[in-house]
């Protein structure tokens, strides 16, 4: 069983939803306390063993890969004020670690990951999508890649969801489940509530292999006009083990204001610099 390198970041999209914050700036360059969402993914992937982070980009993204280059002038003129550079420790990367290509037009998120094909090549491979912002310890990849090594296949994160809010995930069709892991018999993108076969959302992490990009390769669209993963994975049930894991981590879904907002809140307060003053003032507010 070949080992999880490669990580694809689909990152090319525009951010509408937190205009005007993201008129200049990337979306997923919004920070969570102080570090930047795409950090916490990263780090994850990391922690997970990934080797190579693959952005799929666009114009306007630049900070993304910045942010993960060496700013010399800031390192000089912090070393130079006898300023500790620890803050930047997460922030480096081994040269060639991080590659990026350009999704040039918004069709759809299989499409963003097809465009990473050239460099994934034939392995497996993790896909995280930083808007989910997935908090546990070990880290959910990390678990997921535990479950991978055990089974094989695909692998994707799976969190039950509101059955009003089906229409918003790509949601499983169960089969038979083996404590965290449940066989994963189909997979359908943004169903309808009454028409959902189950509850089982499909959450930001996946490990699935390169098979899946020959199913891109045919660019067929699906839900919303879009170049679904979902049906592309959806694809390649019964030719390959296929498994969603319910992983032990909390979902912050920083794609929406309300979830954004919140996960500052938990993990500020997990803090011990900021954590004080923000518990205070959430008792003070009675
Ligand atoms: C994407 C996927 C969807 C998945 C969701 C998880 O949707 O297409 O299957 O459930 O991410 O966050 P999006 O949120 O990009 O519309």
């Amino acid at each position: 069983m070949k080992p999880v390198r490669k990580a694809v970041f689909p990152v090319a999209g525009l951010g509408t939803r937190f205009l005007p914050a993201t008129k200049s700036i990337p979306k997923e360059m919004l920070t969570i306390v102080d570090k930047p969402l795409i950090q916490y993914a990263v780090e994850e992937a990391r922690e997970a063993g990934v080797e190579q982070m693959i952005f799929v980009t666009g114009r306007g993204k630049d900070a993304l890969e910045d942010h993960f280059d060496i700013a010399y002038e800031l390192e000089a003129v912090m070393r130079g004020r006898g300023k500790s550079l620890e803050a930047l420790d997460s922030t480096r990367s081994i040269p060639g670690s991080i590659v990026s290509v350009r999704q040039q037009e918004p069709l759809g998120l299989g499409h963003a990951v097809w465009c990473a094909r050239e460099i994934v090549g034939d392995e497996p491979f993790a896909v995280l999508l930083p808007d989910d912002l997935m908090w546990g310890k070990p880290g959910c990849l990390r678990q997921m890649v535990d479950a991978y090594e055990r089974v094989g296949g695909n692998i994707i994160c799976a969190q039950q969801v509101a059955r009003e809010k089906t229409s918003s995930y790509g949601i499983i069709t169960p089969g038979r489940s083996d404590g965290a892991l449940t066989e994963v018999k189909g997979l359908v993108e943004k169903p309808k509530p009454e028409e959902a076969p189950s509850t089982l959302g499909v959450v930001g992490r996946y490990i699935l292999q390169p098979e899946v990009m020959r199913v891109l390769d045919r660019q067929e669209s699906g839900a919303g006009g879009e170049i679904q993963l979902t049906d592309a994975m959806a694809a390649l049930i019964g030719t390959q083990p296929f498994h969603g894991l319910t992983v032990d981590a909390v979902r912050y879904d920083c794609g929406d204001k309300a979830g954004f907002v919140t996960a500052n809140i938990a993990l500020a307060l997990e803090r011990a610099d900021v954590g004080p003053s923000v518990r205070a003032f959430i008792a003070d507010l009675g």
